[in-house]
């Protein structure tokens, strides 16, 4: 209920500054510390599915915030896990997609044969903010024969059209906040 909701909205730290001027960085890391509130997290993720369950395959999740709530959600749904890596960590072969990020570059990775073609894919993270990141995992997802199902999000960032930039795919958010 609303108490839950505010409960969990309590445990997300804010740093003005961080890791650069003009940046509001939104922390989800004391929600994850704190019992309560990571327990109402999970449920309101399993409840805010943006399509149905039976609608996707496996979960995966982006380095590195997305690997810390992602497996859980797929452990409770009954699904797999696979981890779309920032560039450089992963041995050979891997498909690889760059982007933009807020506040820099980057790539990101998957093992060549993670994705088997016709895999239905649920993308989680824990904060989409220009949409950069969650758009270069979705095609990579796709370059590798994978459908995209939807996107899963614990915070938004408002203001910025993240959500917008990932087209019509079916997505939700926790949390929206500037
Ligand atoms: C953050 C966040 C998302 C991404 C969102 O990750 O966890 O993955 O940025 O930004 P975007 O929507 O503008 O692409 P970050 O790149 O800081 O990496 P980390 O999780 O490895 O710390
Ligand atoms: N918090 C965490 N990750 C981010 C943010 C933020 O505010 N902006 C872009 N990536």
């Amino acid at each position: 209920g609303a108490e839950d909701a505010a409960y969990l909205i309590s445990k997300i730290r804010t740093i003005p500054g961080f890791p650069k001027e003009g940046i509001l960085f939104r922390d989800f890391m004391p929600a994850l510390a704190d019992a309560r509130a990571f327990g109402i997290l999970m449920d309101a993720l399993e409840a805010a599915l943006p399509v149905s369950a039976d609608d996707f395959d496996v979960v995966a999740g982006l380095e590195a915030r997305g690997f810390l709530f992602g497996p859980a959600l797929a452990a409770r749904l009954g699904k797999g896990f696979i981890a779309v890596r920032k560039a450089g960590k992963l041995p050979p072969e891997t498909v690889s997609q760059s982007y933009d990020l807020e506040y820099g570059q980057a790539s990101v990775e998957i093992e060549t044969n993670a994705i088997h073609e016709g895999v239905r894919v649920l993308i989680v993270d824990d904060l989409i903010a220009t949409g950069g990141t969650a758009n270069a995992a979705r095609s990579l997802i796709e370059k590798c024969g994978g459908t995209v199902a939807g996107f899963s999000f614990v915070m938004e960032l408002i203001g910025i059209n993240g959500m917008e930039s990932l087209g019509s795919y079916p997505s939700s958010s926790l949390v929206r906040m500037p």
